[in-house]
């Protein structure tokens, strides 16, 4: 065993548009937040990550900001995402090393210069050895498919910024298809739905929750109903409405 392994160990990474996940050598899953940044305006100096950071937005003064800094499933704020990468890696790494080898998730629909952004964060975050893996690749190694297999099998990842649909067979990628069109999308679906039948103000996190609670996409065979609390529009006052399934299919 090579000296390094006692002090550091290995680590892969989905660096997610909503969420990231890092998986370690030995340990599983250690950390599972959402990507979600709170930096002072000025200094770019960061306040909180993650669960923290999420809890601020709509909440926050006008010099912290909380941003995403992944944008359909790729780097869209490098400085903010390699200080929120380095964070995160900080927080699960143990020994007094930080992880050697890194694999790190990315969408297939992925350019050069923005793989060369992932693996820069990556290196900047201290991994020695920085491995890009494929993300639907990833999940399909993930439920529990035999990659290897001379047959084809088609993964549809649907996250927050992109959707990923893949043909593999034989450890390689046969057919594939990104659409930058995912949760997201449907979530200021929702958003724009409220403003326009509604005439209500509603935030992300609460069309998130309508999404999540009660959206589908074929008829149930029993329909659902939730409150929804925003603002009208018209007035500036705040109001409760009950919507249905059916209404947000
Ligand atoms: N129960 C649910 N019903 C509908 N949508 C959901 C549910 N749970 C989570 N989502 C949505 O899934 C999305 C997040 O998925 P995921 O964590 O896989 O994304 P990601 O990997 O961070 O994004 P990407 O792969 O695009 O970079 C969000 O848009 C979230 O609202
Ligand atoms: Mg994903």
């Amino acid at each position: 065993m090579a000296a390094w392994s006692l002090f550091s160990s290995d680590i892969a990474i989905d660096l997610g548009t909503a969420n990231t996940l890092i998986w370690a050598k030995g340990r599983g899953i250690v950390l599972n937040e959402p990507s979600v940044v709170a930096y002072e305006r000025n200094s770019r100096q960061l306040i909180a990550l993650g669960h923290e950071a999420q809890a601020m937005i709509g909440k926050t003064h006008r010099d912290i900001r909380v941003i995403r800094p992944l944008k359909d499933g790729v780097i869209a704020d490098f400085e903010i995402a390699e200080s929120m990468l380095r964070a995160f890696i900080r927080r699960v790494s143990t020994g007094a090393l930080p992880p050697r080898r890194v694999i790190v998730c990315v969408p297939v629909g992925i350019t050069e210069v923005e793989k060369r952004a992932v693996r820069d964060s990556a290196e900047q975050a201290g991994a020695k050895d920085v491995y890009l893996l494929a993300e639907p690749m990833a999940a399909a190694i993930g439920v529990g498919i035999d990659v290897h297999e001379p047959t084809g099998n088609m993964i549809v990842d649907i996250g927050g910024g992109t959707t990923e649909i893949a043909v593999i067979a034989l450890s390689g990628i046969v057919a594939e298809e990104s659409v930058r069109v995912a949760g997201d999308e449907m979530t200021n679906a929702i958003i724009q739905y409220f403003r326009r039948q509604h005439n209500m103000l509603i935030g992300e996190r609460t069309a998130e929750t309508i999404k999540c609670q009660i959206g589908s996409a074929v008829p149930l065979e029993e329909e659902y109903e939730i409150e929804v609390r925003g603002r009208n529009l018209v007035t500036g006052i705040p109001q409760m409405i009950r919507v249905t399934s059916e209404e947000i299919r």
